[in-house]
């Protein structure tokens, strides 16, 4: 209970995806918890997501009813960046636009105490550029949250150079009060699990591509052979492939190496709309 006796009420920005999944587990695990959307109508929508999954939680009996009302009580949401001036840890979970983070960045800069920490979600922008937006870069860092975030186990925490021991710390003492398992990376493209997946799914695109084997056979391969709940393809349909192709352009972007250059067929597959579960078509099908 160290963190949540230290830190006690965590901000979160965005009530998107990711930000409603940090706030339930945030809410979940003991923490007072405030969201902020740009507009009502998607800070309704972000808490009405919210409930819906903490109901679903008690349909599945892994919480009562009584747990989810407990843990709804503890989030309040605002369209007003000025009511994060007392929380000790704020969480960014917008869109990932480099300069919309450095805008909200240099925002909380002014709003928040002193000694609050400030975190982003990014999956693959320098956490130094955002937190060169502030003037407490020591206080910044990356909480990577992995979706969805209330069953996926992992936080990577990005350390930029400037990010100190306290903070890092306290980082890690937050994830693991979350019940999350912590792996440090450094600032670079991709931190540790997006550099190391994306080259893999893009080769199994390539592959395909190639008529070497077929998408099926290569999940197959990567399921049965290497043990992974996923192959590649359904990966790639799971991530998403816009998100997928915007993660591989990032990587590239920032470090030039060619196995992140993404294949014609994942470019011509976001252009026709076909994006994974999400449009229903992917490299499978989905009802
Ligand atoms: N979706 C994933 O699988 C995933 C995984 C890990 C990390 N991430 C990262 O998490 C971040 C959010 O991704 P997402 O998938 O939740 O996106 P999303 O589009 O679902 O949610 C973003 C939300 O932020 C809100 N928003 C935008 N500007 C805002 C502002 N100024 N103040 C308050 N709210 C604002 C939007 O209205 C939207 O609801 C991105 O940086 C993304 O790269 C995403």
């Amino acid at each position: 209970m160290r963190a949540q006796a230290q830190i006690g009420k965590v901000g979160v920005i965005g009530c998107g995806q990711m930000g409603s999944g940090i706030v339930q587990v945030c809410a979940q695990s003991g923490y007072t918890v405030i969201v902020s959307e740009i507009n009502d109508k998607l800070l309704q929508r972000g808490l009405t997501a919210i409930g819906s999954s903490l109901d679903r939680g008690v349909q599945r009996g892994k919480i009562t009813a009584r747990e989810k009302n407990v843990a709804m009580s503890r989030i309040r949401g605002t369209t007003d960046n000025r009511d994060f001036g007392d929380c000790a840890l704020v969480i960014e979970a917008v869109m990932e636009d480099l300069d919309v983070k450095k805008k909200i960045f240099g925002e909380l800069d002014r709003v928040c105490q002193t000694q609050a920490i400030l975190a982003t979600n990014t999956s693959c922008l320098p956490v130094s550029e955002i937190a060169a937006a502030t003037r407490r870069p020591e206080k910044v860092l990356g909480l990577h949250f992995f979706n969805p975030v209330p069953s996926m186990k992992l936080l990577e925490i990005v350390r930029t150079p400037a990010t100190s021991e306290v903070t890092l710390e306290t980082g890690r003492e937050f994830g693991a009060s979350l019940g999350k398992t912590v792996i440090v990376a450094g600032d670079t493209p991709g931190f540790i699990v997006n550099r190391l997946m994306v080259p893999q799914v893009l080769n199994a695109i390539r592959m395909a591509e190639s008529g070497a084997a077929t998408g099926k056979d290569i999940d197959t391969g990567i399921t049965l052979g290497l043990n992974h709940p996923l192959g590649p393809l359904a990966l790639a349909d799971l991530i998403g492939l816009d998100t997928l192709l915007f993660i591989a352009n990032s990587i590239y972007n920032r470090s030039g190496d060619s196995q992140y250059l993404a294949p014609e067929t994942l470019k011509k597959m976001v252009e026709a709309g076909q994006l994974g579960r999400k449009s229903g078509k992917g490299f499978y099908e989905y009802k």
